[in-house]
């Protein structure tokens, strides 16, 4: 494949990634396949891009497989976790990257949205965790968990409070988790990125008005492209990342600090 170099850093390693077939989740996959892991592709929908994402790894030698689950169903989760293991023997790298949001305020969001946005982005995050933990205490040798969170983990997005509020539920999860799980060798960082060039944020790339308006909010002057974010998955897999734990690390372009200055 053109532009891609295997190299071994994550080799002997067997990786889940949720929402694994688009945006930043299908550039973790690439990027952690790159690396040498194993990786599990997780996916709710268009089982065509997961093949051919399995196809375009294998072609380089890398490895990877699709499971379609959806992580707001309890047995799918657990059904995730027993395919990875039953494929590859071990889960080292949990990545809880499946979510979605609704741009919907207090006033507006339903029930129905409260409950998918909540159930995507935190309870399925708190039970993937916990399912994989009990996995990695069985096999032993620790394990790292990465959450992909938000800027709005602890930034508010008027306009998108149910997705904040579950953002900030996965922020003191990792805190939290982390430090019950640190005796086990598990390792829970979340990964904060801010605006990145991906569907979920398809209605702001397509009004050139509101591009302009995000650009001009962020201190780099644009969005971050899915494989930055990537980057810094694979390096909190590493062993380089060894003693992170309990914290988040912003992916941002500078946004969360972003001041006009007055
Ligand atoms: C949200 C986007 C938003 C971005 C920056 C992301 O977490 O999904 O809707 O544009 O943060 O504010």
């Amino acid at each position: 494949m053109e532009g891609k170099t295997f190299s071994h850093l994550l080799q002997g390693k067997v990786a889940i990634v949720t929402g694994g077939n688009s945006g930043i989740g299908k550039a973790i996959v690439e990027y952690l396949a790159e690396l040498g892991a194993q990786v599990v592709i997780d996916y709710r929908s268009h089982p065509e891009t997961t093949e051919e994402m399995e196809r375009e790894i294998g072609s380089y030698g890398g490895c990877s497989f699709g499971v379609q689950a959806d992580v707001s169903k309890l047995d799918d989760l657990q059904r995730l976790i027993d395919s990875a293991v039953a494929q590859y023997g071990r889960i080292d790298v949990m990545v809880n990257n499946a979510g979605v949001e609704t741009r919907t305020s207090v006033l507006d969001t339903t029930p129905e949205q409260y409950d998918k946005v909540l159930n995507v982005n935190l309870r399925g995050v708190f039970f993937a965790t916990q399912y994989a933990a009990k996995q990695m205490i069985a096999q032993g040798g620790g394990g790292r968990i990465i959450n992909i969170s938000s800027v709005h983990e602890d930034w508010p997005m008027p306009g998108n409070t149910a997705y904040c509020l579950a953002k900030g539920g996965v922020r003191m999860l990792t805190r939290t988790a982390a430090l019950e799980l640190a005796p086990h060798g598990i390792n829970i960082v979340n990964v904060g990125p801010g605006a990145v060039a991906t569907p979920i944020n398809d209605s702001t790339m397509n009004d050139p008005e509101l591009m302009a308006k995000l650009n001009a909010a962020i201190p780099m002057g644009r969005m971050a492209r899915p494989e930055e974010i990537a980057k810094v998955v694979g390096f909190l897999a590493s062993d380089a990342a060894s003693y992170i734990t309990a914290t988040t690390i912003f992916a941002d372009g500078g946004i969360m600090h972003s001041s006009p200055g007055l």
